[in-house]
């Protein structure tokens, strides 16, 4: 079994971003991509500050940022990707433009080994796997946010992806990067969004029909339950298009009126209070 040194990731949001920081610094070769020239220099400044931050935590040497960095190669074109052996596509949620770069990296990868994977939460890996001619070769990896700090990787083999595909995914996962793997069936929300989206649109709830304020519903689970943060700030930091998106594929795949959007979440994406990204959502974060 070869193994991955040069990586591809597309799209460098919130999720690719941290992808292409935590390859870089598990010594890889790796060439991001977004659409724009602005998008990736929007990408590049937050992957250039988390990793600011990770000195400033004492979490990497100033010589190991500076070595990351040198892995790390940016384009706005994905003919580059030829030589990829392992990509993972963090685009938005969205089915048909994820098929469309599925279909993309089909043409553009040239070695047959290599793997193409998804960070989607949410969408078949079937289906992205179908949209290329090496359905075997695609599958769900699946990192939490923020992807420098927390371990998992859910990882998601389709129908179609072979044990070999899934064994490789897997020893990158743990042995290169050094998370966690536990692995789901391809289903709308795998284990971990298939728990946390209900409860996330139920705290939106509860703020929708008064029970409580924002503060307060927030207070109760970081005080009550221990999290880390509340339910609304973290339906903020996931940003709340991804956190609808997300609901939708859920919705779409088993009809529970549990995983239905809440007006008020729909209002807000309307309104472009997309959470801390933008620098507002059930927070305000522009001070
Ligand atoms: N590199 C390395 N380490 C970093 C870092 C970086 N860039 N930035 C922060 N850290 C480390 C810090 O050093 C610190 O580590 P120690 O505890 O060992 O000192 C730790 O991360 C926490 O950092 P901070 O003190 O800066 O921040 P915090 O204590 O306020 O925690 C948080 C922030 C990590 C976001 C925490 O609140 C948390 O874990 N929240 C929950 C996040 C969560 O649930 N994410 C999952 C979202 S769901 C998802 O992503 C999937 C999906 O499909 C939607």
């Amino acid at each position: 079994m070869s193994e991955i040194r040069r990586v591809g990731v597309v799209g460098c949001g919130l999720m690719g971003s941290g992808i292409a920081e935590v390859c870089a610094r598990s010594g890889l070769d790796v060439l991001v991509s977004e659409v724009a020239p602005e998008a990736l220099r929007a990408g590049q400044d937050r992957l250039t500050t988390s990793l600011a931050k990770g000195v400033a935590r004492g979490k990497l040497s100033a010589e190991e940022r500076d070595a990351a960095l040198s892995r790390l190669r940016f384009t706005t074109d994905l003919g580059e990707f030829a030589d990829r052996e392992l990509v993972i596509e963090a685009i938005a949620e969205n089915e048909q433009v994820k098929s469309e770069v599925f279909a993309t990296l089909d043409k553009t990868v040239t070695s047959r080994e290599a793997i193409l994977a998804s960070n989607t939460s949410s969408i078949p890996i079937a289906r992205l796997g179908t949209a290329t001619s090496r359905p075997d070769h695609v599958i769900g990896i699946h990192f939490f946010n923020p992807v420098p700090v927390l371990n998992l990787v859910e990882l998601v083999p389709s129908l179609l992806t072979s044990e070999l595909t899934a064994t490789r995914a897997a020893r990158f996962a743990t042995q290169t990067l050094g998370k966690e793997v536990i692995t789901a069936k391809d289903q709308a929300g795998f284990v971990v969004n298939a728990l946390l989206i209900p409860y996330l649109l139920a705290a939106i709830r509860m703020v929708e029909s008064g029970v409580a304020s924002t503060e307060d519903v927030d207070a109760g689970m970081v005080l009550g339950c221990a999290h880390p943060m509340g339910p609304l700030r973290l339906a903020d930091l996931i940003g709340l298009d991804t956190t609808k998106a997300i609901a939708e594929s859920m919705h779409a795949e088993f009809k529970q009126l549990a995983y239905a959007t809440p007006p008020l979440l729909s209002r807000m994406v309307d309104a472009g209070l997309l959470g801390r990204k933008v620098g507002r959502g059930f927070y305000d974060y522009s001070g």
